[in-house]
């Protein structure tokens, strides 16, 4: 494989899911936000991490939002998918949100490896990676790369190990 210095990934998943916190955690001390607000469209963020320079598009969660991430799916090497451990509630719009990206002919058929990063671990009824990769039917997913990761956004546990992960598939 060509090894590459640059990459552009999409970080999806629902509102409040986290997506704009680890994305600012990456980014340089001095260029981090204190207080999120919730995204608007989307953001194109870079941060450099693991010798790779990365283009962030960091996708609106909000429901108006949502059919935006469609047009970014060719652009982009591979998706980070965020998801709100702790929301049982909305797992099922998770699914079906997860079950639309994957379908799509710009993610089909291309091999995007897909990092999931089960965040908001530090809350107390937030579930296992085991859990939400049954809830969400993760091995059902055959043909692409794909890995799950608890993360807590804030402490930044978890993060790490999770974009590693996504840069060791894409190079
Ligand atoms: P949209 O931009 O609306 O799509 O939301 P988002 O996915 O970018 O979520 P955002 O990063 O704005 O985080 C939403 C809220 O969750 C904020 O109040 C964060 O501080 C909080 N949050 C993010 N990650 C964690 C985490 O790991 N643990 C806890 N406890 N809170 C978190």
């Amino acid at each position: 494989k060509v090894k590459k210095d640059k990459m552009t990934i999409l970080v999806l998943g629902l509102n409040n899911s986290g997506k704009s916190t680890i994305v600012n955690h990456f980014k340089k001390s001095s260029e981090q936000v204190a207080i999120m607000v919730p995204t608007v469209g989307f953001l194109v963020e870079q941060f450099y991490t693991n010798n790779v320079s990365i283009n962030a598009i960091d996708m609106s969660g909000a429901t108006r939002y949502r059919n935006l991430w469609e047009h970014q799916f060719k652009n982009c090497q591979g998706i980070m998918y965020v998801i709100d451990s702790s929301d049982r509630m909305r797992f099922v719009v998770v699914k079906d949100e997860l079950e639309l990206v994957l379908q799509h002919p710009d993610v089909s058929n291309r091999t995007v490896p897909i990092l999931f990063y089960g965040n908001k671990s530090d809350l107390e009824d937030s579930l296992s990676n085991v859990k939400i990769a049954a809830a969400l039917g993760l091995e059902k997913i055959k043909e692409k790369p794909w890995h799950i990761c608890s993360s807590n956004a804030i402490s930044g546990e978890g993060l790490d190990e999770g974009v590693q992960w996504l840069v060791q598939q894409i190079r």
